[in-house]
């Protein structure tokens, strides 16, 4: 056998309902918000990454798997789909077609970290950007949307954390502040920190040495740096998000990992995840379409990692997914195709076929017994409520579409209609 390589994972029947679901919400979340789908290719030239997400990053310089393909060009499988997205809106100049550029994909992302619970090497993001809008109500708006995607999917003690990294102006002065505060405690951080404190100072603050936390507690707060404009859109955002009613955390800490970020960032995390609780995360990059040689125009988005989300999704009775089982008796002649519905073949009895359906998550179970072959007829059964009724075949699919089945007043134990088939 040859398996899979660490980090990477299938994902199975059983656990897939649960993956289908989750990008179900997200679906009808991106589409209640204005979001159009779009999907860039899972490998990129490595200097989009390098320019965007940013050379001093972790995930530049430790963890993209970048190689030389066969015609000599450095490309790497994409670490995230942001530059992705502002090269795919620059590229085909989406702003000349959409009337806001409000664009999401879902896909596999590659990062070479330790593999640990939540934290892969192929990991799933769904990804959301928007294009040309400074405004503080879109950052308001893309939080709640966020905080909007984790309540739909039932996820329970999530925290949303904001802070603001300010912009190009005021964040050196925070940065030369910081380096003024350390002092003579820079020699006591770990060697990560201190090539930190030379190269980018607020990425010390994502430290988790423990050694390094009392020296990182004490720094400065970078929204006490922020210039009159970071100062007066952050302090929209956050009044914004109050008038939304979203509840949320200010942490200076958070400052994110990536290079592009400008003001508003935040995180939302899962309170039962462990380590890596980061449900997802996001901010504004208003430079970054410009660096990647397209106009000058805002952005803003956030990333949810999929497999985190589904961890963090409640267990047992999600909704049961659209479509149909068919109960059959072996040898029965398989139903005209119009609905979306699995048989199993062969000769088992109807009620181990009857079993094996519950097993499934499928929504109704169609029983196709010698009574209804005789009548041109089926039986439904809509297993969330155990009712049951019988229609003609071309009412099949406006049945299964419709109404759910009320329940039977009284539910007696097991099928009384497939107790009498079974020994017939
Ligand atoms: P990020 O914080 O690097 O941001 O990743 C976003 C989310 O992806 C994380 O919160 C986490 O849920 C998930 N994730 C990251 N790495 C892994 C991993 N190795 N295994 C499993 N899940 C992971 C970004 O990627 C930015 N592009 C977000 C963004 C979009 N900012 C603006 N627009």
């Amino acid at each position: 056998m040859i398996p899979a390589i660490r980090g990477t994972h299938d994902i199975l029947p059983g656990e897939i309902e649960r993956w289908q679901q989750a990008e179900q919400v997200v679906r009808d979340i991106c589409g209640r918000y204005g979001y159009r789908e779009i999907r860039t290719p899972v490998i990129e030239r490595e200097e989009l990454f390098a320019k965007g997400t940013g050379e001093t990053t972790d995930i530049v310089q430790k963890e993209m798997y970048a190689f030389e393909d066969k015609g000599g060009e450095r490309v790497t499988l994409r670490p995230e789909a942001t530059p992705s997205m502002v090269r795919a809106f620059v590229e085909h100049a989406l702003e000349q077609h959409l009337p806001t550029v409000k664009i999401f994909s879902l896909g596999p992302m590659f990062r070479y970290e330790r593999p640990q619970k939540g934290r892969y090497r192929q990991f799933h993001q769904l990804d959301v950007e928007v294009f040309g809008v400074s405004d503080a109500a879109l950052d308001a708006e893309v939080i709640e949307m966020a905080a909007g995607l984790v309540e739909a999917l039932g996820i329970e003690d999530a925290e949303v954390v904001v802070n603001s990294v300010g912009c190009a102006e005021c964040r050196p002065v925070f940065g030369r502040a910081l380096v003024t505060a350390l002092g003579d405690r820079e020699a006591d951080l770990c060697g990560d920190c201190r090539r930190r404190a030379a190269v980018n100072p607020l990425r010390i603050f994502d430290c988790k040495v423990p050694s390094c936390q009392p020296i990182v507690d004490a720094l400065p707060h970078a929204t006490n740096y922020l210039c009159d404009a970071c100062r007066s859109h952050f302090d929209a955002t956050t009044g914004l998000l109050e008038a939304l009613g979203v509840a949320f955390r200010v942490s200076h800490r958070l400052v994110r990992g990536l290079d592009y970020y400008t003001r508003t960032t935040f995180e939302i995390l899962g309170g039962r995840l462990g380590a890596q609780n980061a449900l997802l995360g996001g901010g504004r990059y208003d430079g970054l379409v410009r660096r990647l040689g397209g106009p000058d125009r805002a952005g803003i988005g956030f990333a949810a990692g999929m497999e985190r989300l589904v961890l963090a999704m409640p267990d047992g009775s999600g909704p049961r997914a659209p479509g149909a089982v068919i109960v059959a008796p072996g040898g029965a002649a398989p139903p005209p195709a119009r609905v979306h519905a699995r048989i199993y073949y062969g000769d088992r009895s109807m009620k181990a076929q009857m079993r094996r359906a519950n097993r499934t998550s499928a929504r109704h179970v169609l029983i196709l017994g010698d009574e209804e072959i005789a009548r041109g007829s089926v039986t439904i059964k809509d297993m969330t409520s155990g009712g049951e009724t019988l229609v003609g075949w071309d009412d099949v699919v406006r049945k299964l579409t419709g109404d759910p089945i009320p329940a039977p007043p009284e539910q007696p134990t097991g099928s009384r209609r497939l107790r009498v088939r079974d020994t017939a």
